[in-house]
């Protein structure tokens, strides 16, 4: 079977954005025909500024909210990253795999590390880092496929180059991992600002359907999302990055294919409000469930606590592999040391 591993990083409300790109996907597909885990990254959300209480806060919430899409405990590991060691013991190691140039490449680290200077705030060396870090999550648990939006096909690219060149180098240790994206809504764009994408950390609250938006919120959002100056219903994501973003929420949320729909709609009026509609429909059983395990968190944290379990029974042979191959001294334990001072 399988191996899938794919994370969500808690720095914000989750979006219509992780959910159609990821989520849904994880839910529908992933957990069904792989031997799947889903991780809420917290170690990631330290890269930026941050307050310790809403990161927290934000942990708990995204782990309740991917039950709520629909991950079951009996199909797939749920856990929190920060509860098992393995991914920072192996993110070391893989800093002494990968080089200042290619970290100092990824464009997550440019677009980022440029806002934060302009506002006058400084760049964590974990921003940096980062990606070293995403591979670990990857690598540590022999991943065959990671089901993600588009925004990370980089970052996986990366944890592919590092495994082929720790196998290389120390012996073949790792899988090298596949990136998967779903066909349509890879990319969901703001709707203040359609070239730009609908990310959970942004400030530009209007043009972002939070996963717990009501749905009034939502369809005022959605009615309201930035159009192109033409009048016809087109599937174009170059010259109507506007429309073709509504065309694909559309399609993602009823099955279809957004050039197809685009066909259906006189005018952006129509469009809107049937896509608004639409995506309160997808949203409506994610934010029932998510009402019915917040009057049950001790059901959210037994399942975070047996899946860190699992996850560091899986993790823990893998990263000491790569310990011993990259030439670390193995610990012994009291006994083995009792039997080689026999010998
Ligand atoms: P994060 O938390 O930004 O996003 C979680 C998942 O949601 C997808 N996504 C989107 N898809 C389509 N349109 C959007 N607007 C949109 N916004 C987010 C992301 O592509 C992602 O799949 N670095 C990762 C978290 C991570 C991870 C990992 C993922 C850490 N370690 C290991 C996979 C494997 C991140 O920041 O995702």
């Amino acid at each position: 079977m399988k191996r899938v591993f794919s994370g969500v990083k808690p720095t914000g409300h989750l979006t219509l954005g992780n959910y159609l790109g990821a989520m849904r996907q994880w839910a529908a597909v992933d957990q069904h025909r792989a031997d799947a885990l889903f991780c809420v990254v917290d170690l990631h959300a330290l890269t930026v500024d941050h307050d310790p209480a809403r990161v927290r806060r934000l942990s708990r919430q995204a782990a309740t909210l991917l039950l709520a899409a629909g991950l079951d405990p009996r199909l797939c590991t749920v856990f929190v990253q920060s509860h098992v060691d393995e991914h920072a013991r192996l993110s070391y190691v893989l800093e002494c795999v990968a080089t200042d140039g290619e970290m100092r490449r990824m464009i997550q680290y440019k677009e980022k590390s440029v806002r934060e200077r302009e506002r006058g705030g400084s760049v964590r060396l974990s921003l940096l880092t980062y990606p070293v870090l995403m591979a670990a999550d990857i690598l540590a648990y022999g991943t065959d496929e990671v089901p993600v939006g588009e925004d990370q096909a980089q970052h996986v690219e990366l944890a592919r180059d590092l495994a082929a060149r720790f196998n290389h180098r120390y012996g073949r240790t790792f899988v090298v991992p596949r990136t998967t994206v779903p066909k349509v809504a890879a990319r969901v764009m703001n709707l203040q600002e359609p070239t730009s994408k609908m990310g959970k950390s942004d400030d530009s609250g209007p043009g972002i359907v939070y996963l717990l938006d009501e749905p009034d919120v939502i369809r005022k959002k959605v009615m309201r999302a930035v159009t192109d100056s033409g009048r016809e219903v087109v599937y174009d994501p170059e010259a109507r990055p506007g429309v073709a973003n509504l065309l694909e929420i559309l399609a993602a949320c009823s099955g279809g294919d957004p050039a197809d729909l685009s066909g259906a709609y006189a005018s952006y009026g129509a469009l809107k409000k049937d896509t608004a509609e639409a995506v309160v429909e997808v949203l409506r059983p994610v934010q029932e469930r998510h009402r019915e395990l917040c009057a049950d968190p001790g059901h959210v944290e037994e399942v975070l606590r047996d899946g860190a379990e699992r996850a560091r029974a899986m993790a823990r042979p893998t990263v000491d592999a790569a310990y011993r191959a990259i030439g670390l001294l193995p610990a012994v334990s009291g006994a083995e040391a009792v039997l080689n001072a026999a010998r």
